[in-house]
């Protein structure tokens, strides 16, 4: 199964991969931002299994591990970097050594910058998408960058660029000013559905990069089981935005929704995870769920989605009766 990355015309496999829990732990004073301990040579294999299973669509971040996820994604990757599309993006600064988040900076000279560590981390010569990592930067700010991000096409670094936020009127406003803008990267999952921004995407011709497709791993049903997170895990942490996970263990509200859903998708022979990212192919042909991971059989159940594709209308109605009024508010 197959998807084009907007206006771009890249294509790519319908499910990427996310490489943020891959980066390991990283922090910023008392803010953990990564998803605790992981084990470098798993990480490995499973962008090895991914790629095996049909997966040609990788999602990482400068930041995520204060470059770590870039650099074990790119040795991951190796010889076969050509076969598969580079998703990363820039905006916050951190210190590779130190493995610290220092703080953010939209100009134009760290754009520029951090394209160039990426590509070192990485191991190539060009990102096939480049995205502005900043979700509330203000849209003048954001508009300063797209001649800049235009001269990137132009030189071979970057193919296309687009906006990690969750507001439609940013989204629009960027892909309005640029051509080669194909993207936006925004929350959304069958928990929390995005409505404005689904439909801005299908006119202007961006694909909707979905983050957060199985709730931060809630939508998986495993923490029904009252388990919590290590405390470096960004999930123990109490940001306002974390609405899934309270003191490190899943949310009993959303848990009971977890729950229900979960007869749904078994119907269709599917498991949580694969029913979540089948509820995302069927809303709409412009989106990409790139689920996270840690693990080589979260790749294979992941990535086991494909073969049975979108849910089927019936299956799709018995969700939308079944959450009707019980999703995350929209933006928008
Ligand atoms: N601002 C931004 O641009 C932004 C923000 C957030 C995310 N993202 C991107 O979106 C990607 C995905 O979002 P996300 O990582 O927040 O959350 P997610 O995809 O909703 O959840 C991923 C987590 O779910 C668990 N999981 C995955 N597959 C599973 C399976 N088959 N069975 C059981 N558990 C499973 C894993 O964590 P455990 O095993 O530890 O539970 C995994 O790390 C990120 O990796 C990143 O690339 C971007």
């Amino acid at each position: 199964m197959k998807r084009t990355l907007g206006r771009s015309g890249i294509e790519v496999s319908a499910l990427g991969m996310g490489c943020w829990a891959i980066g390991g732990p990283y922090a910023g004073g008392d803010n953990q931002y990564g998803w605790g301990r992981v084990d470098d040579a798993e990480s490995t294999r499973a962008v090895r299994r991914a790629l095996e299973l049909g997966v040609t669509f990788f999602d990482t971040a400068s930041s995520y591990g204060a470059g770590h996820s870039e650099v074990v994604l790119g040795r991951a990757l190796g010889a076969d970097r050509d076969r598969v599309v580079i998703a990363t993006k820039w905006g916050f600064t951190f210190d590779e050594r130190t493995r610290e988040a220092l703080g953010t900076d939209s100009s134009v000279a760290y754009l520029r910058s951090c394209l160039d560590g990426s590509l070192r981390r990485l191991g190539t010569d060009h990102v096939d998408l480049y995205q502005l990592h900043l979700g509330d930067l203000p849209v003048a700010e954001a508009l300063d960058l797209v001649a800049p991000l235009e001269d990137l096409v132009t030189a071979g670094k970057i193919r296309a660029y687009g906006w990690s936020t969750d507001d439609p009127e940013r989204a629009a406003a960027f892909a309005a000013a640029g051509p080669h803008c194909a993207a936006v990267q925004h929350d959304m999952s069958v928990l929390a559905d995005r409505p404005a921004m689904i439909e801005l995407c299908e006119r202007a011709g961006l694909a909707s990069i979905n983050r957060g497709p199985l709730a931060m791993g809630l939508l998986s049903g495993k923490y029904a089981d009252g388990r919590t997170v290590a405390r470096d895990d960004v999930r123990s942490q109490s940001y306002d935005w974390m609405t899934y996970f309270r003191d490190g263990a899943g949310a009993p509200e959303w848990l009971a929704r977890v729950e229900a859903l979960r007869e749904v998708f078994a119907t269709g022979g599917r498991t949580p995870t694969q029913g979540a990212l089948a509820w995302l192919w069927a809303r709409s042909g412009a989106t990409v769920p790139i689920p996270g991971f840690r693990t080589v059989a979260q790749v294979e159940q992941n990535a086991g989605a494909l073969a049975q594709g979108p849910l089927r209308p019936d299956e799709f109605a018995a969700v939308e009766g079944l959450l009707a009024d019980l999703r995350v508010a929209s933006v928008a």
